[in-house]
């Protein structure tokens, strides 16, 4: 039968990656979770999901639940792998396919051993890790109800097939998406007394937004403001009324993110008013820093190595990532499985190695029973 789910996992992995789903639109990958998850007569709860499943495995008092995301990104692959992306434009390109394969493989591996489990293993296929936030669409919906604690997992081409990740604290930064209209008056080019020019209103918040790291922040602390999206004018002889600014900030600790923010508003209200605009600001992403809960990480850290992991400390990361959001609510640790060495995530050449998927599985199996006997 083990042999028979490694195998199974495998095929899975093949088939997710190539017919990979965007955000919220994982309809197929969540048709055919289901479906696999029933004909091994895994419980499925009836939450209130449109994409995305949460099933359940085993009896008792103590929860505890292992997370996989299950989206894709718009991104066209370019790998020669024979499983590739049959979508245009769009793939696996962070690995969620072998997340999805690896929590699958732990679900049959655990349903097998059901009667020996000391609890209940809570089994979350969570969509749109990517939009960001397919975590809170869980939870509001119930999906961490009763749950004791979360263990999630990741792909990382930073490690080799046979070596997690695993570190307590701070793992994944704070993500704030920001959107900043400034509104001026459009002129003609040659008579810039009669307008209010919006590329001289956007280049000065541009240049002041960069004084929050440099001058509002402890210099010993890790912060991004990146302003990423420029647009005003359209040709060369008329002085533009609006220009529209995007970005993000990164930060790891609640007060950097308090500072960043509030610095980023009023800068632009300065400048708003320094120059006599209309200022539409809006925050369009605004999502905790991932911070691993320190004993259930020494715990994951201590099965891996029982079960013949190496174990690397992880590195940090100003990437972003939604598990946050669950461990807003409980206790959870963010592990990072070895895949292999590989363009980065999300690069259209971006590859998980398969070898990794099954003693991945194992891991996570092994994890959630050992949790239950402990608790
Ligand atoms: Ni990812």
């Amino acid at each position: 039968m083990t042999a028979h789910i490694k195998d199974f996992i495998e095929q899975e992995f093949y088939h997710f990656h190539s017919h990979p789903e965007l955000s919220y639109q994982e309809f197929e990958t969540t048709k055919r979770l289901k479906e696999d998850l029933e004909k091994n007569g895994i419980k499925i709860l009836p939450l209130d999901l449109k994409t995305g499943v949460v099933a359940e495995i085993g009896q008792g008092d103590t929860t505890v639940a292992i997370r996989s995301d299950i989206d894709a990104l718009p991104v066209q692959e370019n790998t020669d792998l024979p499983y590739k992306s049959t979508v245009p434009g769009v793939m696996h390109a962070c690995g969620h396919d072998s997340h999805a394969a690896t929590i699958l493989g732990a679900a049959l591996l655990l349903k097998e051993h059901e009667a020996e489990l000391k609890g209940k293993v809570r089994v979350i296929f969570q969509p749109a890790e990517e939009a960001p936030g397919g975590a809170g669409t869980v939870i509001k919906a119930g999906g961490l109800k009763g749950v004791k604690a979360i263990f999630g997992i990741h792909s990382s081409s930073l490690f080799d097939v046979g070596t997690l990740g695993i570190s307590a604290g701070p793992n994944h930064a704070a993500v704030e998406k920001f959107k900043i209209v400034f509104t001026g008056k459009g002129t003609h080019a040659a008579q810039p007394q009669q307008g209010n020019d919006a590329i001289i209103i956007g280049t000065n918040f541009v240049n002041a937004a960069q004084s929050i790291v440099s001058r509002n922040i402890d210099a010993s602390h890790a912060v991004v403001v990146s302003i990423t999206h420029f647009e005003a004018g359209t040709t060369w002889n008329v002085i533009p009324e609006t220009v529209l600014l995007e970005g993000t900030i990164r930060t790891y600790t609640k007060e950097d993110r308090q500072i960043a923010k509030s610095r980023l508003e009023e800068i632009a209200k300065g400048i708003a008013t320094t120059f006599n605009a209309k200022l539409d600001f809006e925050w369009l992403v605004e999502l905790p820093a991932t911070i691993n809960d320190g004993p259930l990480s020494d715990f994951a850290k201590e099965v891996a190595l029982k079960e013949g992991f190496k174990v690397e400390p992880n590195p940090k990361s100003l990437g972003g990532e939604d598990f946050s959001l669950y461990q807003e609510v409980i206790p959870g640790s963010f592990i990072m499985i070895g895949t292999g060495a590989s363009y980065p995530n999300h690069n259209p050449n971006f590859k998980v190695d398969p070898k990794a998927i099954y003693p991945a599985t194992q891991y996570v199996a092994k994890l959630a029973t050992a949790y239950l006997e402990k608790n």
